[in-house]
């Protein structure tokens, strides 16, 4: 069986649903703290499979082990954690604590069950400004420019020298572009909570009404329009990625790391052009001052991940931001 942290959130439950459509059977944790228990439901009419859950915070050993002890775990996938970048400067302790503290708590839960493979949910943002294009995994680490940047640095130097330490671990580290989109069906999907941070759920914030118009951060970066170049890649392609991963660790991989990107760039402008184009929805739009902590570009050499993997990412921005639009539609 495969537990899969986190196990109701945004990419977790894409995940699932790729994880149970390839015949894996799943057991989920989740204490619920940015995520629906309804999730689960969604994601069992999608696949139409059951999925054993606990409501329980991973930093809570004991109750997470006497809850694993029923099965028999072959491989964890760690996507628990807390993502929100502005909030983790104001809360560093409260960010460091769940997302280094909660992965502590699970690797000594797995070397007590004997589960020796683990898939981590990391980052591009450990590449800071990258140092050069399209970033390939040897791209050296950079610095990061907040507290939850910096758990994904650390989480991952944490994940090296345990397998370093245990030679009969797998460790898989992914390192994530920028994932948007949703599932087809509109099932499942990103809910932020407040205001959006990010770029996608902003824009379908603006085109359902609930915002009056979105604010560019900068038409001065050296990129082709001025405006941010990121790798946008569409959740289920990221969820495949995983499948492929989970392939790979069969085969005792020992510890390895994957960008999950595209390879293609996009700018915010292309992003908003390609929305509107597809979605026939206008998006207002003012140019503001860059955001602090923002880098010009960012896009994923994708080479490792196919030839190693065998995983190719197949959505365009198209679907992208077709689908995005489908589930915020599903949701007012
Ligand atoms: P998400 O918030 O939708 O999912 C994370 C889930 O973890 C939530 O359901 C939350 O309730 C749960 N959780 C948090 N702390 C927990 C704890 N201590 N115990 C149990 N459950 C806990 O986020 P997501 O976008 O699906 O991200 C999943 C993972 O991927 C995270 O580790 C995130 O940092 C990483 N990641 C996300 C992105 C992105 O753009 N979404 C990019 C790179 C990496
Ligand atoms: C951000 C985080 C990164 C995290 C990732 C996924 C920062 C500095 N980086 O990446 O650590 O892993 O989210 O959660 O926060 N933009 C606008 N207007 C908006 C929102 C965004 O113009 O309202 C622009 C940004 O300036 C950027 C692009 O859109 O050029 C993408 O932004 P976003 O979706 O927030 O992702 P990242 O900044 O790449």
């Amino acid at each position: 069986m495969i537990l899969v942290t986190g196990a109701t959130g945004f990419i977790a439950s894409h995940t699932i649903v790729e994880l149970q459509n390839a015949g894996y059977d799943i057991v989920g944790v989740d204490n619920l703290c940015n995520s629906d228990i309804e999730t689960l439901k969604n994601i069992e009419k999608i696949t139409g499979k059951k999925i054993e859950f606990c409501n329980v915070d991973i930093r809570d050993g004991n109750k997470l082990k006497e809850f694993l002890s029923k099965y028999k775990i072959d491989c964890c996938i760690h996507f628990a954690g807390l993502k929100a970048v502005g909030e983790s400067v104001s809360k560093p302790v409260e960010y460091y604590d769940n997302n280094i503290g909660g992965t502590i708590s699970l690797l000594k839960v797995l070397r007590e069950i004997g589960c020796k493979n683990l898939i981590f949910s990391s980052s591009a943002t450990v590449y800071g400004t990258p140092a050069f294009m399209p970033i390939t995994e040897d791209c050296p680490k950079g610095i990061c420019t907040n507290p939850y940047g910096w758990t994904k640095h650390m989480i991952e130097q944490i994940l090296i020298d345990v397998q370093n330490a245990n030679k009969d671990m797998n460790i898989v580290i992914l390192r994530y572009f920028n994932p948007i989109g949703a599932h087809p069906s509109g099932m499942i999907g990103e809910k932020p909570n407040g205001i959006p941070n990010n770029l996608m759920p902003y824009i379908t914030q603006v085109a359902c009404g609930k915002r009056e118009k979105l604010f560019v951060y900068g038409d001065d970066y050296d990129t082709p329009d001025g405006t941010g170049v990121r790798d946008y890649i569409h959740v289920v392609d990221l969820a495949r990625g995983h499948v492929c991963a989970m392939r790979a660790i069969d085969k005792n991989c020992g510890l390895d790391i994957f960008n999950l990107g595209t390879g293609h760039g996009y700018s915010v402008l292309d992003v908003i052009k390609t929305f509107e184009h597809e979605n026939n929805i206008k998006i207002p739009y003012e140019i503001v001052a860059r955001r602090p902590g923002d880098i010009a570009m960012c896009y994923a050499d994708p080479a490792k991940a196919k030839s190693v993997l065998g995983w190719v990412a197949q959505y365009s921005l198209q679907d992208m931001c077709r689908d995005s639009w489908n589930y915020q539609k599903n949701m007012l």
